[in-house]
């Protein structure tokens, strides 16, 4: 089932995340929701506090950067309890977006090497260490389940410089071809 994607603006973006285990209520089905909600927005990642749930719990699809990186054919997961907790290499500047931003694509500077630290959802632990997008993918998502978007990542210019788009955004008045909650959103 395809779940509405929330936009920016709405808290739940902002909150923290409750780590959870195998045992989380119809968690087969959830993820299966979130990887369709996700492909059906044409996303790489998703993250669950973008379908309103505070959980620590992300879905990702580095297989349509398979032909630039050879590597990322296989990635596509689903991660419980994700935690980087090491980086290293350089800070590199890639164009991202997030589905709970439609038509905002900003650069954002990220380091190159992530260790990290997950569950698959049965539950069984995994320690490992990516590069390139997936690692890219990775940082970003795992951002969503401490409170935190791309946009955080933004000089305060910048950001001041996008305020309108932002708003529009929470407003609902940006055009999008998937379902989504706005918080503010404004009826006729
Ligand atoms: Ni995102």
């Amino acid at each position: 089932m395809i779940r509405p994607i929330v936009a920016y603006g709405d808290t739940v973006l902002r909150r923290q995340t409750e780590t959870i285990g195998p045992d989380y209520p119809d968690l087969k089905q959830l993820v299966e929701d979130m990887f369709e909600t996700m492909e059906h927005a044409n996303g790489v990642g998703l993250a669950a506090p973008q379908i309103g749930l505070s959980i620590k719990l992300i879905v990702v699809d580095a297989t349509p950067f398979a032909e630039e990186e050879p590597k990322c054919a296989d990635f596509r997961k689903a991660l419980m309890n994700p935690e980087i907790y090491a980086t290293e290499g350089e800070e590199w500047a890639f164009e991202e977006g997030c589905l709970s931003f439609p038509g905002l694509h900003e650069d954002v500077m990220r380091p190159e090497t992530v260790h990290i630290r997950y569950q698959d959802i049965d539950g069984t632990p995994h320690d490992e260490v990516y590069d390139g997008y997936v690692a890219r993918i990775l940082q970003h998502e795992c951002d969503h389940l401490n409170g935190k978007t791309f946009v955080d990542h933004l000089s305060s210019l910048r950001k001041s410089f996008l305020r309108r788009k932002l708003d529009n955004i929470t407003k609902g008045a940006v055009s999008v071809d998937y379902k989504m909650r706005f918080p503010n959103l404004k009826h006729r």
